[in-house]
């Protein structure tokens, strides 16, 4: 590669973070200090939020209180049901950049950038995405939106929403978990657009629209769905070998495969197999674990490359083992990492230096002009 040029932005350290930390070789992920396997076994998605927020691990009194803030904020303004109303045939990632932009309009604290009111707007952001989801759901469909639960936590009054009808206890501990392992991922393509947009000094609601902006493509958070695809396409265990020759044969790439970070196995991806292959069995619908478990087997070779499964390969079975629409699969990720988003934003604003790379200009430079009649 041309010295000088870091093209993606590869291996390049941005700046300093308390939030999280990867160790790409040895497949280590640690929020605020603590393995994700330690959180994934032993805490829930309203705990890592109060962790990547506030700093710390809640007292039962701050994470009562934490709860009962989020449960207050998940009824959304009238006129942003009508603003996704006006786009509700637009994908549903579109609708969420363009509902959660909405929201701005009408959050109290919009015109104060203190900490004190982004937290604010961090813990409302992540309460409201998720109406935003299961609204938009609803009304596609014809139905009213769902009231929120106060008496349910995140996953499951997200589930409720979603569907009018309680949750199963494994559906609502499946998407919690779901919803943990995506909380936070350092400067990844998503939290760091929204990085770049705060450190211009603009506010909490651009940068987190931005995010949703670039969560959105197949390289990041669309892998899931792109996985989903491919387990219908393979369709059975034994077929899988041939399709995977196949896709490499033909230069492309294995959806849920590879990490910009990772060169050992991802290790969000161990929870959402062990869901994958728990959740198939109890409902008897085990098809889709054993052909995605036959496409790693067959993907082997490759991790000497430094090729593994990441956290997608097995996120987009479970979903749809909840029986959640693939086009609500991207949405779903964006609603289990906004306080990620939030807390990396906050973070740029404590010790903000404007990002402004480089480009290397390699066109002409000597070309005299020619008027327009003369071109
Ligand atoms: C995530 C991803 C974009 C990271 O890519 P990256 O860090 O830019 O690495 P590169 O694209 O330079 O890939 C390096 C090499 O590995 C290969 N590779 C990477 N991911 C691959 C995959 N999923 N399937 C097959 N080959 C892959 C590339 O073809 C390339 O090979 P080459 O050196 O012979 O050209 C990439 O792995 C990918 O496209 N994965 C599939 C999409 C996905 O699952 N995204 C979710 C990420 S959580």
């Amino acid at each position: 590669m041309d010295a000088g040029l870091a093209r993606g932005l590869k291996d390049v350290v941005l700046d300093t973070t308390e939030s999280s930390f990867i160790d790409g070789e040895e497949g280590i992920l640690l929020y605020r200090g603590y393995t994700i396997h330690d959180l994934a076994q032993n805490s829930n998605f309203e705990e890592v939020c109060y962790l990547l927020l506030h700093g710390a691990l809640p007292k039962q009194d701050q994470l009562d209180q934490f709860r009962g803030r989020l449960i207050a904020n998940r009824t959304l303004a009238p006129q942003v049901i009508e603003v996704i109303r006006l786009v509700k045939s637009a994908h549903p990632m579109d609708v969420l950049r363009t509902a959660a932009s909405a929201l701005a309009a009408f959050d109290p604290d919009v015109d104060d950038n203190s900490r004190d009111a982004n937290i604010r707007k961090s813990e409302r952001l992540t309460a409201q995405i998720a109406t935003i989801v299961a609204a938009h759901h609803r009304i596609r469909q014809g139905e009213e939106p769902v009231a929120p639960r106060k008496d349910l936590n995140h996953a499951a009054n997200f589930l409720y929403m979603l569907e009018d009808k309680e949750p199963s206890q494994e559906a609502v501990e499946a998407m919690d978990l779901d919803f943990l392992l995506h909380a936070e991922h350092g400067a990844n393509a998503s939290a760091f657009a929204a990085r770049v947009t705060a450190s211009t000094l603009s506010d909490m609601h651009s940068s987190i629209v931005t995010a949703i902006g670039t969560l959105k493509g197949p390289l990041h958070g669309g892998a899931a769905e792109a996985v989903q695809k491919m387990t219908s396409e393979i369709g059975d265990p034994s077929r899988a070998d041939a399709y995977i020759k196949q896709k490499l044969a033909n230069k492309e790439r294995i959806m849920g495969f590879g990490h910009r970070v990772y060169r050992a196995e991802d290790p969000r991806a161990r929870h959402m197999r062990e869901v994958s292959k728990v959740l198939g069995e109890k409902l008897g619908h085990s098809e889709w674990y054993q052909i995605l478990n036959q496409v790693e087997k067959d993907m082997a070779p490759y991790q000497a490359r430094g090729i593994y499964v990441n956290v997608d390969f097995y996120a987009g079975s479970v979903y749809a083992l909840l029986g959640l629409p693939e086009d609500l699969f991207v949405p779903i990720f964006a609603i289990g990492r906004v306080p990620g988003w939030c807390v990396e934003i906050l973070e740029q604003y404590e010790n903000n230096m404007l990002i402004r790379p480089l480009l290397k200009y390699v066109g002409p430079t000597d070309l005299p002009f020619v008027p327009i009649d003369k071109r």
